[in-house]
Parts: C-alpha cells; sequence; structure tokens
C-alpha cells in the first residue's frame, strides 16, 4: 500500500486529480480500450472532480475514452433529487467534463427488479473490461462505498441497510434529519473495489484520523471495509496531515520517506 500524506485538502486533491488525469492519458497511449474509472460521491472527492474540470478545460484533459462506474446510490431517491448520487454527479462531474452520457453508469436506486439490477450491474462492469482505477472514500467507521462495519469481504452489488451512525454523518446533506436520509443503498461490494486494478482511497480531516489508523495499522477485519485495502496490489490511500494524527510516529515517518524517494527515483 502507498499512503501518500498531503499537507492539506487542496493539494491532497490536487494530487489525486493529477494521478487519475495521468492514468487516464497513460492508457490511452497503448489501449484502444477505453479506461474504466470507479467514482464515489460525498464531500471528499469534491476537490479532486474540480480540479479533474480544470485538467479538462485548461489542459485538455479529455474523457471520450472514458467508461464510468459509480460505487453507490440511494434507495428511493429520484434522480433529480438534489440528495442522489445521480444529481451529484452531474452537478460535481459529468456535465462539466466531455464525458460520452452513454458511458456513464450508476446504480438505479428506483429499479423495480433491484437484484437484478445489481447483478446487471457487475455484469456491466465485467463487460467493460474491470476497473482500472476505483477512487472512494470513507466513512469515519471505515466504511467503503456503502460497505458498512460487517460487510462481507467478499461482497459484489447488492443492497445495504445504513447504520444510525452513517445516517446521522449523511444527515448534514437533509437538512440534518435523519429520519430525511434514505434507510437503503445500494453499494458496489468489497470485493467489486478489491477486484479493480488499483484502488485509490481519499481519507481527509480530523474525524477521519481513525478510520485512516485502523485502514494503515489496524488487522485486516470486516469491521473496518477499507483495511481490506492491505490484501490489494495495487492500493493508495491519499490523505492530509489532519487525517494522521492517530498514526504512530514511526509510520507517519515511514511513509513520508518512503515516498520522497519515490519522488526522487
Ligand atoms: C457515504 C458514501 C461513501 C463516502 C462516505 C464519506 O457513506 N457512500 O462513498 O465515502 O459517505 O463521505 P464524505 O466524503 O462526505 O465524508
Amino acid at each position: 500500500m502507498r499512503l501518500i500524506i498531503q499537507k492539506n485538502y487542496e493539494f491532497m486533491s490536487a494530487w489525486t486529480a493529477r494521478y487519475i488525469a495521468d492514468a487516464i492519458q497513460k492508457h490511452q497511449q497503448h489501449s484502444d480500450r477505453p479506461f474504466v474509472l470507479g467514482l464515489p460521491t460525498g464531500s471528499s472527492p469534491v476537490g479532486t472532480y474540480r480540479e479533474l474540470i480544470r485538467l479538462h478545460t485548461q489542459e485538455g484533459l479529455s474523457f471520450r475514452n472514458v467508461i464510468t462506474f459509480n460505487m453507490d446510490e440511494y434507495i428511493g431517491l429520484k434522480e433529480d433529487h438534489p440528495q442522489s448520487y445521480h444529481y451529484f454527479m452531474q452537478e460535481h462531474l459529468f456535465s462539466h467534463i466531455d464525458i460520452r452520457k452513454e458511458n456513464v453508469h450508476l446504480p438505479d436506486g428506483n429499479a423495480g427488479d433491484i437484484p437484478a439490477m445489481c447483478a446487471a450491474y457487475e455484469e456491466a462492469i465485467a463487460d467493460a473490461g474491470g476497473i482500472d482505477l476505483f477512487l472512494g472514500g470513507v466513512g469515519v467507521d471505515g466504511h467503503i462505498a456503502f460497505n458498512e462495519p460487517f460487510s462481507s469481504l467478499e461482497s459484489v452489488t447488492r443492497v445495504k441497510t445504513l447504520t444510525q451512525d452513517t445516517k446521522i454523518a449523511n444527515s448534514r446533506f437533509f437538512d440534518g434529519d435523519t429520519s430525511l436520509v434514505p434507510s437503503h443503498a445500494v453499494t458496489v461490494g468489497v470485493k467489486t473495489i478489491r477486484d479493480a486494478a488499483e484502488v485509490l482511497i481519499l481519507i481527509n480531516g480530523y474525524n477521519k484520523a481513525r478510520a485512516l489508523h485502523a485502514a494503515v495499522e489496524g488487522p485486516v477485519t470486516h469491521a473496518n471495509t477499507c483495511s481490506v485495502l492491505q490484501l490489494h496490489p495495487k492500493a493508495v490511500i491519499v490523505c492530509d496531515e489532519e487525517a494522521t494524527v492517530e498514526l504512530k510516529v514511526g509510520t507517519y515517518r515511514y511513509f513520508k520517506d518512503i515516498e520522497r524517494n519515490e519522488i526522487l527515483s
């Protein structure tokens, strides 16, 4: 695992956007197959999306040959509901870049047959050739996508019941009213994320410090689904200084040191 420690949210976002842009451009140099990008919602990726939009408008980064799959969607919110993840993605990324509409995929939280939709979602990922890079955020309890604590580490796309913790955290987008937060969501599974060729998780802010500690220094456990990154051959966590406060000094210094050498070599 790589742990990239940036001094603040802006630097974390800029580093991540540049990394994604480089991955897309490198891929396009040696393959006609579209680059397949997994995407999250939430506040963590907003700065990265802003920077990707800047790279598109000012530096010619193109998404014409990119296919996206989002991680999750609430069940029962209309696509045009301001808190739906469909709406979020249009607002924060898709309406500002040159991605083809047919290349954008999000789970349908209003499907008549949700299990069939989940199976079709996994098939669509496989048909696209698998995910090249899965970008994600993390909940304060270490969940990735909506894979709440004690989700199976072998899980694939399915319905999850949201914990009260997550409903409280996400109520900030619903006028602080937990009763307005949907109780269920469709989410890709831990295995869906693990199966990506590369996984990049954003962890920022003091409130995510325990999640970062558990992901990097804790055991691999279904109690903290982000910890599964320790088993991934190409996992990158990008964090800010604030999120590192629960790490051991030795761990912090190790990653600072190794990444400094990475840049020099
Ligand atoms: C939700 C989403 C996750 C996201 C998490 C953290 O639970 N399903 O994908 O990582 O919130 O969100 P934020 O980045 O706003 O802290």
